[in-house]
């Protein structure tokens, strides 16, 4: 049994609810009774999760490498729930690539989606947050970053220079949101290894997840979920900026 959440009845946005992170945090805000947006590319998985979630789990079907794309999530949402007033910026990938002769495809992927989509995510769920201070909450953005943002891991020098970014924009948003003296907050999780689709997504190769995660204990998608859900109860004088956590046999 969960305690009440003191979001209950709001309406979350989980970008990535298709697999991994995003999926095991769109089940624990549901489970905390918010209103769920569940949005990615593959729409079956996302009916599907939202069949098992139940009524306040919504499907919405977006491509974060296409502005229009992302506009039209936002539109959508706010026909059909009034607006976001929780953003979650879950999606994100990396690719095996180099800097001194990868590929920019590759670069440009993860750029794409981890950064400058977030951007545009947040700022359209801002301007709902705005929008409907009427509701009486000030909102909450939560990046899904990664240990890639506090030190570079090896042969990973793009995906973790866009994490390096998503570490700027958290506490770049803050100063803003500060400076405007408004009541949103922005936090960041920064996971180390967790078991999920990414392994394979960054090696091009469905078998590199038993590379990748069969050494040790790796952390599961509830292990990120339990600490978003616990970002998002804390009240409203207390905004937490990042949460690192590592598996514990994790070296670096
Ligand atoms: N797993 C780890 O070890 C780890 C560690 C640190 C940080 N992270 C971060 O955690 C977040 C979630 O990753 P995960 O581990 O859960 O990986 P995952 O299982 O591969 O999930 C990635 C999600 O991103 C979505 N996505 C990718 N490109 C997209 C696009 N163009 N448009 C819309 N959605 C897109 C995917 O949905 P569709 O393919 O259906 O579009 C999928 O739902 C990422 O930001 C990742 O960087 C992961």
């Amino acid at each position: 049994m969960r305690l009440p959440h003191p979001l209950a009845g709001r309406v979350a946005l989980v970008t990535g609810a298709s697999s991994g992170i995003g999926a095991a945090i769109a089940r624990c805000l549901c489970e905390d009774g918010l209103r769920v947006v569940l949005a990615a590319r593959r729409l079956d998985r996302l009916l599907a999760l939202a069949e098992e979630l139940g009524p306040d789990a919504h499907a919405m079907q977006v491509d974060l490498r296409d502005e229009a794309s992302i506009l039209t999530l936002f539109e959508q949402t706010r026909a059909r729930l009034g607006g976001v007033d929780v953003l979650i910026n879950n999606a994100g990938l990396g690719r095996r690539t180099t800097l001194s002769d990868g590929s920019t495809e590759a670069w440009r992927e993860m750029l794409e989606v981890n950064v400058l989509a977030l951007t545009i995510c947040t700022r359209e769920a801002i301007r709902d947050i705005r929008d409907m201070r009427a509701r009486g909450v000030d909102g909450h953005v939560l990046h899904i970053s990664s240990m890639s943002a506090h030190r570079v891991p090896h042969a990973s020098g793009m995906y973790s220079a866009t994490k390096y970014a998503v570490r700027s924009l958290t506490e770049g948003l803050r100063q803003e949101l500060y400076e405007q003296g408004s009541g949103i907050r922005v936090s960041s999780v920064s996971p180390g290894f967790v078991e999920t689709e990414f392994a394979a997504v960054y090696h091009g190769d469905p078998s590199a997840a038993e590379r990748t995660y069969g050494q040790y204990k790796v952390l599961e998608p509830q292990d990120i979920s339990e600490a978003a859900s616990w970002v998002l109860a804390q009240p409203a004088h207390c905004q937490v900026h990042d949460v690192l956590i590592r598996p514990t046999r994790q070296e670096r």
